[in-house]
């Protein structure tokens, strides 16, 4: 049986797309897969299923995937603990933990760059243009600092990151919400390359707050990330909403996660999320806490 994380972005979605660093961390709620060796390929997700020559964007993110690892043909079956299209990385969480399972089955040996190359076919069909970031959270423990064409670096917390995180609204597409932002830039360049920049300097002086551990400097940034996000048209009613409710019971920053659009909320705890779940609840907002341990770095 083969595990991957969901993810959060701490800071820096969508201007990770255009070589902005972003921060990000995997959480505990993932996706489970098993693989074993059968005379044809199939994909079970829950209720949903495929095959690699459907029409389907499953099908052919599976065929994808089968093809970027040379795979024997295998029977797979999935488990999501996410909900899709919340910003939480369901989709990157069953690439690379289908990835691991094939290659578990195929009795080949597992590395990370496979791995995440796997992912990278997966994501392709489904996102169009994706940065890698979530994938990279996806196949890795605790916090990671990542740059389009770089890759990822594990980054070394001073502290244990505790965040409640909140669906504050319908599911979106991220690939929908990846080409609103281009389109936004080809109309406004001037307008959306100062917004990168913007998150650009937010990011820096967050991996500071993170490696020395001042949690409201980093709840502070993470605000200031949300009203670029905003402006860039991201945001909707019902993030703002699930936001100040967090901010007003306590958290110490709130923003969106992922694409935007909809989705999920992570807000900065100071110590304890069931205040903030709390309050969420008591919205009628669906919500989890979640914590990032800190972990060593090997230098
Ligand atoms: C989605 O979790 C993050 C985005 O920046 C897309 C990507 O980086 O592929 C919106």
């Amino acid at each position: 049986m083969a595990r991957a994380n969901g993810k959060i972005v701490l800071l820096g979605e969508h201007a990770v797309v255009y070589g902005v660093p972003a921060i990000a961390a995997g959480i505990e709620r993932g996706v489970e897969a098993r693989a074993e060796l059968s005379p044809t390929s199939t994909l079970r997700i829950g209720q949903r299923s495929a095959l690699p020559d459907d029409d389907s964007d499953l099908g052919r993110g599976f065929k994808a995937l089968l093809e970027a690892l040379g795979a024997p043909p295998v029977a797979v079956e999935a488990t999501l603990e996410l909900p899709p299209g919340s910003g939480l990385g369901a989709s990157a969480a069953l690439g690379v933990a289908i990835a691991r399972a094939v290659i578990s089955a195929a009795g080949q040996d597992s590395d990370t760059a496979r791995v995440l190359s796997a992912t990278a076919a997966w994501e392709g069909i489904y996102h169009g243009n994706p940065s890698g970031v979530d994938a990279a959270a996806a196949a890795s423990d605790g916090c990671i600092w990542f740059e389009r064409g770089a890759g990822m670096q594990p980054l070394a917390l001073a502290r244990d990151l505790i965040l409640a995180i909140g669906l504050a609204g319908p599911p979106a597409s991220t690939k929908a919400m990846v080409e609103s932002v281009a389109r936004l830039r080809e109309r406004r360049p001037a307008v959306v390359n100062k917004a990168l920049e913007g998150i650009r300097a937010l990011v820096k002086n967050a991996r500071l707050c993170l490696e020395s551990g001042d949690m409201p400097g980093l709840g502070s940034l993470m605000n200031y990330n949300q009203m670029l996000l905003s402006g860039l048209f991201l945001s909707t009613e019902g993030i703002e909403s699930c936001c100040a409710l967090a901010r007003d019971a306590g958290a110490l920053g709130a923003k969106l996660t992922g694409a935007g659009g909809g989705g999920a909320v992570i807000a900065l705890c100071d110590g304890d999320f069931e205040p903030i779940l709390a309050v969420w609840r008591e919205a009628g907002i669906e919500c989890f806490g979640s914590r990032v341990r800190a972990q060593r770095v090997p230098a």
